[in-house]
């Protein structure tokens, strides 16, 4: 399948995923969203994809988010309750097994960043500048960021981004806790694909159910999540995997993982 305004490669397991509109910082249209949501739907059920990696196009935006420009362009009229229903692509990496991992180089903005903070790993170059910018063109993020921003680093510092609208360089992004690592720039995307290939070379249910576990676990209350980590690392006892990474280790060589 090609897209017109992302790339999609897979390599090893790992699908990188390319918002390419570099021309605009890659910003995101309507065409990008649909797009983002089509490729992450097929990625929910493809087993020989075991990490995915989103990057942006070029040297100076992983992106600048929503495209101001269809801000002022005419809009056709969609009835407030069809908007409610229709499935937007974070939904669906949300729901993704696989772990999602960003290589932010340059601008994270708006809807960029908030693309960022629905990955579960992010890695920053160290030119990049993050920021929910949305309340300077008197609206705010709409796509997950006054929810998840706030999750990450807590009220106060998202609070004081989100109505600053201004932007943090990498180096307080990492102090922060909105990103994970920091690397040189010209790195950020092969430093990041290299962490996907060391998670694509683990045994894959446990690397999914592990996951499932963190994630949903967040959205439950404590007793429920020990629960969901119970029943899944109990599950995870009856697979082949667990016999040959216990056989693997006492023999002294690298495991051969089936997924079984
Ligand atoms: N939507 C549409 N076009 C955008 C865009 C966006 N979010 N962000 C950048 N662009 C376009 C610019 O209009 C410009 O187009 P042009 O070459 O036709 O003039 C091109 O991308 C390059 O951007 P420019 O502003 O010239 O680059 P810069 O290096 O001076 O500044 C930014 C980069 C990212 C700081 C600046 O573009 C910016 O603030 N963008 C908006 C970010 C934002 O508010 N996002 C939240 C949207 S809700």
């Amino acid at each position: 399948m090609t897209y017109e305004t992302i790339r999609v490669e897979t390599a090893d397991g790992v699908a990188t995923i390319t918002l390419n509109r570099p021309s605009v910082h890659n910003a995101m249209n309507d065409l990008m969203r649909r797009e983002l949501l089509d490729v992450f739907t097929g990625l929910t059920t493809d087993e020989a994809v075991r990490v995915v990696v989103v990057t942006g196009a070029g040297v100076r935006a992983f992106s600048a988010g929503a495209d101001i420009r269809s801000f002022v362009e005419p809009q056709e009229p969609v009835a407030y309750r069809e908007q409610r229903r229709r499935i937007e692509f974070r939904q669906v990496m949300e729901t993704c097994p696989q772990p999602i991992l960003a290589a932010i180089r340059g601008y994270a903005l708006g809807g960029g960043l908030e693309l960022a903070l629905t990955c579960d790993i992010r890695i920053a170059g160290d030119d990049a500048q993050l920021g929910l910018t949305e309340v300077n063109l008197a609206i705010i993020p709409g796509g997950g960021g006054t929810q998840r921003l706030p999750r990450l680093v807590g009220r106060g510092k998202a609070l004081e981004m989100i109505l600053t609208g201004s932007r943090i360089s990498a180096a307080e992004a990492l102090r922060i806790g909105l990103v994970e690592r920091v690397v040189p720039t010209a790195e950020t995307l092969t430093a990041t694909q290299e962490l996907a290939r060391t998670l694509a070379a683990k045994a894959p249910v446990a690397l999914r159910y592990a996951k499932e576990a963190v994630v949903k676990g967040l959205g439950m209350s404590l007793p429920d999540g020990l629960r969901l980590e119970h029943d899944l690392s109990t599950l995870l006892r009856t697979t082949e995997d667990r016999l040959e990474g216990a056989r693997a280790f006492l023999e002294k060589r690298p495991p051969k993982w089936t997924g079984r």
